[in-house]
């Protein structure tokens, strides 16, 4: 299986895409613009192969929405409140694109770039991006890497980056789950369990209210396994103000460990999700709003998908309480995700 065409961007350029695994196994389906997860087949518990993740109709469909359909993010994922941080003492203004934040790299993020498919086997592809110093407002040449692999019923992601000067970094995967499928409807009926016992509550704009905040009580209590539609639909202040659950849980214990399972009932088909990272943004795709056309057919609306997007905490680089962003010249940044299909 190697390296194909996959169409082309509206500027003439072409998107490649390569294809990993093999049934009965997961087949993973990638994408060079944005080291992007284009398709993820996997044995459904029904005994049926589906793809289970959300996708663009095309490359040009890809670069118009800015929902981040399965793609790579970064320089920064999720929000750096009204783009601006201080770094060794020096502020340092990126880019805005949502609401008056930076969000997932700002304008130009990594989601929309032509990655370099820089190793290619029948399991692995590593994909790796150069985004130059002063890129979006970041400083540092940062030289990133995505290794997707595929083992067993397990594909992995492991994502690294060196700098040449200090800067702040947080990458990870925006893939959105539906178990059953694109198409199949909403995910409302989608159980999810996150092994998490706080949550970051946050302003109309997704940007950290102060201190972490207790899940007891809350909508977004899933420590034992909760209906998706539930949460989603509730009254909850935080969750009417993002239409629906967009909230950052600080995960239990450290090291690569099992940290959620969503599940759906329908088709039997489990994915847990094991992260070596403190945080996970749990996105219901509230603002699908039909304006993207799938590959699957039909078009993406509110719920039809779950981001589950293991990360530092939201505005880390304002937040010295909620750890360090920064890479410094000298260091490698690693981040590691693995979707477990059982
Ligand atoms: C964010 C949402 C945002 C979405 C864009 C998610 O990671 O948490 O607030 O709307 O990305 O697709």
């Amino acid at each position: 299986m190697g390296v194909s065409e996959a169409g082309a961007l509206p500027d003439g350029r072409s998107v490649r895409q390569v294809v990993l695994g093999a049934a009965p196994g997961p087949v993973l389906t990638l994408l060079d613009l944005g080291a992007t997860v284009q398709s993820l087949e996997v044995t459904c518990g029904d005994g049926l192969r589906r793809n289970v993740v959300l996708a663009h109709a095309s490359p040009a469909e890809h670069l118009e929405h800015t929902d981040y359909l399965g793609s790579t993010v970064g320089r920064y994922a999720n929000r750096i409140a009204a783009g601006r941080f201080v770094l060794d003492g020096v502020e340092v203004v990126v880019g805005t694109n949502d609401r008056g934040n930076s969000l997932h790299g700002g304008p130009d993020g990594f989601d929309r770039r032509l990655w370099e498919i820089a190793k290619h086997s029948g399991t692995e592809a590593r994909f790796t991006l150069v985004s130059p110093d002063g890129d979006q407002g970041f400083p540092g040449t940062l030289r990133a890497d995505a290794r997707f692999a595929v083992d067993g019923s397990d594909v992995r992601l492991d994502l690294t980056a060196t700098t040449d000067a200090p800067t702040v970094v947080n990458l990870t995967s925006h893939a959105y789950f539906n178990l059953d499928g694109p198409g199949s409807g909403t995910i409302d009926d989608h159980e999810l369990t996150v092994e998490a016992d706080r949550y970051t509550p946050v302003d109309g704009t997704g940007i950290p209210l102060g201190a972490h905040a207790p899940v007891a009580g809350t909508p977004l209590d899933f420590r034992t396994p909760a209906r998706l539609g539930t949460a989603i639909r509730s009254g909850h202040e935080q969750v009417a103000q993002a239409r629906g659950v967009d909230h950052n849980y600080v995960l239990r214990g450290s090291g690569l460990r099992s940290v959620a399972v969503l599940t759906s009932r329908r088709t039997g088909t489990k994915l847990e999700l094991l992260t070596d990272r403190p945080g996970l943004q749990v996105y219901t795709g509230n603002f699908l709003d039909g304006s993207s056309p799938s590959a699957a057919g039909g078009r993406h609306r509110q719920g039809d998908g779950i981001a589950l997007e293991p990360q530092l905490f939201p505005d880390t680089p304002n937040r010295p309480e909620f750890g360090s962003a920064v890479l410094r010249p000298g260091e490698t940044y690693r981040a590691s995700l693995v979707w477990r299909f059982g």
